[in-house]
């Protein structure tokens, strides 16, 4: 059993302050979201001055300053081929509204056999249903299977245990081979492939190639399929990049956000797509409007605080903090890859994994809860996904306050294994 909540009444920078006096440091930005700290002043303001003028009002035959500047400012950083722009509340439902938009371009162009879905082993899409049934299957989705719908899986780029048995030194990429007979078999009858591109997050923080995402992309070319990247999590510069799909020099057809969006004040999800994904969707024929909207959608409190954040993006020099802490991640990652309690160690911008060696691995690993307690003791806050220890920390930690997180999972590994 994990320990009981710990109540925390205020929160700042990396740190969070709890009830009882206790200060810890938040070394997985509360689920991924938080990009330029706690109660970053920039944004706590403009979301006040927002909050003041208009909360929040109907999007559908409705827009308002906050989301048109939203949409522009986006624009600026995503691929030019992303033309269109659809606001929903989470990760989740930003996947929801991708994979929804993929099947009715197909059945909007009267291919409604066009409707069937591709994901990866390992792969993690949040915990509404659709998201459920193209996540992989997991203690999460267990108890749900009834409720997922079929998807087809193929294998994933996880290097330290390939699925087809090869060394990454010496391979070509063939896990993908699965992806490529299942396309040229059923490509007429599948609308999209989804993927977590480079980094498949919650299933273990696995990096992948970029020479996987690259073929993955032409395929799905080759196949008149859409590629979906889900970048709920790799997006606003987890990787090193503003998007991983820049890393690997892709452009998706539908492109998910959330999370960083705005930089972990307020839910929103967006879902980019390209013109020709919408184009199935201008007809006079009302049966070919996409019927899905949250009540929230386009939220203006939730706008400002992202314009917000992508301002800081533009005037604080946030890719060089990004830069240190991919420094201080290689480093460290280096001297902790020669404990033989270890089993590999992964990077990607500023994510930092160590997959430690066990004989239970996996999400449910015995491992994990003496870790995370162990971790909380020492006011570290880390989520080991299993027997994977992860660093995912705001951009604004400081040298000595990352190095610290990393003598504290050094620590666990040489006194807990
Ligand atoms: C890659 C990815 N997609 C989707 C989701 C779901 O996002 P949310 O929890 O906001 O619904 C997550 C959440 O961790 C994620 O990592």
């Amino acid at each position: 059993m994990d320990p009981p909540p710990i109540e925390i009444e205020r929160a700042e920078g990396v740190w969070l302050y709890a009830k009882d006096g206790r200060r810890i440091i938040d070394a997985v930005s509360s689920w991924w979201v938080n990009l330029h700290g706690h109660a970053n002043p920039r944004i706590a303001a403009a979301i006040a001055e927002q909050a003041q003028k208009m909360e929040h009002v109907i999007l559908a035959g409705f827009t308002h300053g906050p989301a048109e500047e939203l949409a522009s400012r986006l624009r600026k950083w995503v691929a030019p081929e992303l033309t269109h722009l659809f606001f929903s509340d989470d990760g989740s439902t930003a996947v929801e509204v991708a994979l929804k938009l993929a099947v009715q371009h197909f059945s909007n162009k009267e291919r409604r056999e066009k409707c069937e879905i591709v994901a990866l082993e390992h792969g993690y899409h949040g915990d509404t249903a659709g998201a459920m049934s193209v996540s992989d299957d997991s203690p999460f989705t267990d108890p749900f299977r009834a409720m997922r719908y079929p998807v087809h899986r193929v294998h994933s780029a996880y290097c330290y245990r390939c699925p087809v048995g090869l060394r990454r030194e010496s391979c070509h990429i063939e896990c993908v081979a699965q992806l490529e007979a299942l396309l040229a078999e059923r490509g007429d009858r599948i609308a999209a492939v989804i993927v977590e591109p480079l980094l498949q997050a919650a299933g273990g923080m696995i990096v992948h190639p970029t020479e996987f995402l690259q073929k993955v992309r032409s395929l799905c070319t080759a196949h008149d399929v859409f590629l979906i990247a889900d970048e709920v999590l790799t997006g606003f510069a987890r990787t090193g990049k503003m998007f991983a799909c820049d890393l690997a020099g892709v452009v998706p057809d539908l492109m998910c956000l959330s999370k960083g969006i705005t930089g972990g004040f307020l839910p929103m999800g967006a879902t980019l797509c390209s013109d020709r994904v919408e184009s199935a969707f201008r007809s006079e024929n009302r049966q070919h409007t996409f019927y899905h909207g949250h009540s929230y959608t386009g939220n203006a409190l939730a706008c400002a605080a992202a314009n917000a954040s992508l301002k800081i993006f533009d005037d604080e020099p946030v890719f060089d903090r990004i830069a240190a802490i991919a420094n201080i991640n290689f480093e460290r990652l280096s001297q902790l890859k020669e404990l033989p309690q270890v089993g590999d160690v992964r990077l990607i911008g500023t994510i930092g994994a160590i997959e430690l060696q066990a004989e239970d691995a996996g999400y449910l690993s015995a491992m994990r809860p003496k870790l995370y307690r162990f971790f909380l003791e020492r006011g570290v806050l880390l989520r080991p996904l299993g027997n994977v220890v992860y660093v995912l920390p705001p951009y604004v930690i400081s040298s000595d306050e990352l190095n610290h997180i990393y003598d504290v999972i050094l620590d666990a590994v040489q006194t807990l294994l």
